[in-house]
């Protein structure tokens, strides 16, 4: 354990230099001194979690084609059939209803806020009929002249939620070798997603997302349960990194993990590794699936969260003292 005294100087260190930065944001100084004062304390605090309590899980690896009306029909039923087999939480992938390329991305997109989105309205409906939480994926968002991509959870009754826009988006530039930049056609988000919902507390990424593991830090400060990335990872990092990547920010935060991709079109221009996973706090995988059209179906046993943390008390021997998680847009 340090001692108050050090962990007081980090603390005060870190106000500091806080203080300093939004000494042009006043508002933003309120928040600051909330979040470190409560950190320094060992950590912010959030209200409880819910009780423990399992919860059935469907991960649906959709066909997803160039027909948006089609792509909707296809991820209905899905979830139809998943809410039939128990599922009470049902994930969607990335770009579900859309070919995964920056040239569609602007076509499909539709303005969710101004309350003009046809997936949203079908997504809202499919959550209703069904009783299930629903994540769903992605779609293309236009907002104010920007695009975004953006993950929409439902609760049981249809009510959006929330809206997780995609943070980190990818920007390569290998000169003679490889350019890729979403940066050219989407715009990030402004910051990390939790929802309460009643299949638990959940931290939403897209993607990119989860090679940052500062996001799922912060989820799990957060007291969130599970971590849920739709994405689509390519045939080259597909095999290296999908797994291993849920795997770490399961194990790193003693948190579930799901991801959910596209199945593999081999009509599309964009090839998806597919792989959708359900993996436990001890980075066991606990259902997965290749590449072909699936539904992936695991129970998460909240019950094992504190199990996890008190057999392996990562939280407790953090050493606060020599490294601090700063969480600028605490609540
Ligand atoms: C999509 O990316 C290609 C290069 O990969 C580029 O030529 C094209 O202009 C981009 N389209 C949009 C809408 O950004
Ligand atoms: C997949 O994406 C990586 C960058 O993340 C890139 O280097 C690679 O060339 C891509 N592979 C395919 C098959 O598109």
């Amino acid at each position: 354990m340090p001692t108050s005294s050090t962990v007081k100087i980090a603390g005060a260190s870190a106000l500091a230099a806080a203080m300093l930065a939004a000494v042009s944001r006043p508002r933003a100084v309120g928040r600051l001194v909330r979040g470190i004062v409560t950190r320094a304390a060992g950590g912010p605090v959030y209200t409880p979690l819910p009780p423990p309590q399992k919860v059935k899980v469907a991960l649906c690896q959709l066909h997803v084609t160039a027909d948006k009306e089609q792509n909707l029909k296809t991820a209905r039923k899905a979830i139809e059939d998943a809410a039939a087999a128990g599922a009470k939480l049902v994930v969607l992938p990335e770009m579900f209803n859309c070919p995964y390329s920056n040239d569609s991305f602007p076509t499909y997109a539709e303005d969710i806020e101004g309350g003009a989105s046809g997936s949203v309205a079908a997504l809202s409906a499919a959550a209703a009929a069904a009783r299930v939480t629903l994540v769903a994926g992605s779609i293309p968002e236009r907002c104010q002249g920007k695009l975004y991509n953006t993950c929409c959870v439902f609760d049981t009754s249809g009510k959006l939620l929330a809206k997780h826009r995609k943070v980190h988006l990818f920007d390569i530039d290998i000169p003679g070798k490889i350019t890729f930049k979403e940066s050219l056609t989407l715009s990030p988000g402004p910051g990390p997603t939790v929802v309460d919902t009643e299949a638990g507390r959940l931290g939403i990424g897209i993607c990119y997302d989860i090679r940052f593991p500062e996001l799922a830090q912060i989820y799990a400060a957060r007291g969130c349960q599970v971590l849920i990335y739709p994405g689509a990872f390519n045939m080259t990092t597909g095999p290296v990194h999908w797994e291993l990547l849920a795997k770490a920010r399961a194990v790193d935060n003693q948190v579930f993990v799901l991801t959910c991709s596209p199945a593999r079109n081999p009509d599309s221009s964009y090839q998806a590794w597919g792989h959708s996973t359900a993996v436990g706090p001890f980075a066991e995988v606990l259902a997965t699936t290749e590449h072909s059209p699936a539904t992936v179906t695991a129970e998460l046993d909240y019950s094992q969260l504190p199990e996890r943390r008190a057999a392996m008390p990562l939280r407790q021997q953090k050493r606060h003292d020599l490294y601090l998680l700063l969480d600028k847009t605490a609540p």
